[in-house]
């Protein structure tokens, strides 16, 4: 697999009158990446495989960037960490074709379209990694995410039954949608236009 992201970060996304810009995170985002997650509500947390609250699980976040294993972006409002995504590949699987999706928006700056904005951002990441497929996954009591991820192209493919537990016990269903990456490209390409992706 090719890890090299081939768009130029930084790059600037307008909503409304406030400009944020978004590069690609590196170990230098750590502490901020410390203080976004407190933002979040604990159940929004639930759908990231490990738990982003736990100091472990945010250094190996930051440790396999370097490994090229995960692909992530930050959105910035001014020097607040508002949004940040990961793309995580496991090259030795045999399944290296294939992304798992994270997105995440700060509470305060939700609906605003900067989610919707990331999620696209990430397909053009994974047609540079060179990826076929992404996979997402959410409890299935998130409709509104669920919904804005169906409309972007996602489908859901299985739904894992009490697949996780949060702080107090409770199981949740797991949904599990994906997007054929490679079968856009090609639409893309038949237009004339995944060049314009890849910058
Ligand atoms: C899912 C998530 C990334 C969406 O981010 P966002 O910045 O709010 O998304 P957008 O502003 O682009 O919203 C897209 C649409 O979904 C709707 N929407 C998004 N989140 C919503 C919410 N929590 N409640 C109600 N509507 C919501 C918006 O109204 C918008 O629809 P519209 O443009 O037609 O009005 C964000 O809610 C989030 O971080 N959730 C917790 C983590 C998660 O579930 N991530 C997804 C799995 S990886």
């Amino acid at each position: 697999m090719n890890t090299k992201v081939s768009r130029v970060y930084p790059r600037s996304l307008t909503f409304g009158d406030t400009t944020v810009e978004l590069a690609t995170m590196t170990a230098a985002d750590a502490p901020a990446l410390a203080e976004f997650v407190k933002t979040l509500p604990v159940h929004d947390r639930l759908f990231v495989r490990r738990d982003v609250s736990h100091p472990k699980v945010l250094d190996a976040w930051i440790g396999a960037l370097a490994q090229g294993h995960v692909t992530s972006l930050v959105a910035r409002d001014g020097a607040t960490m508002v949004g940040c995504t990961a793309i995580v590949v496991d090259p030795l699987s045999w399944s290296s074709h294939v992304g798992e999706l994270r997105v995440l928006v700060a509470p305060a700056w939700r609906g605003r379209g900067l989610g919707r904005a990331l999620i696209q951002e990430n397909f053009a990441l994974a047609l540079g990694l060179h990826l076929s497929k992404l996979t997402v996954q959410m409890t299935v009591d998130q409709r509104a995410a669920i919904a804005v991820f169906e409309e972007l192209g996602f489908r859901a493919e299985a739904v894992l039954r009490d697949h996780v537990k949060d702080h107090d016990g409770q199981a949740h269903d797991l949904a599990l949608l994906s997007h054929d990456v490679a079968e856009v490209q090609s639409r893309l390409r038949m237009f004339g236009v995944d060049d314009a992706l890849q910058h």
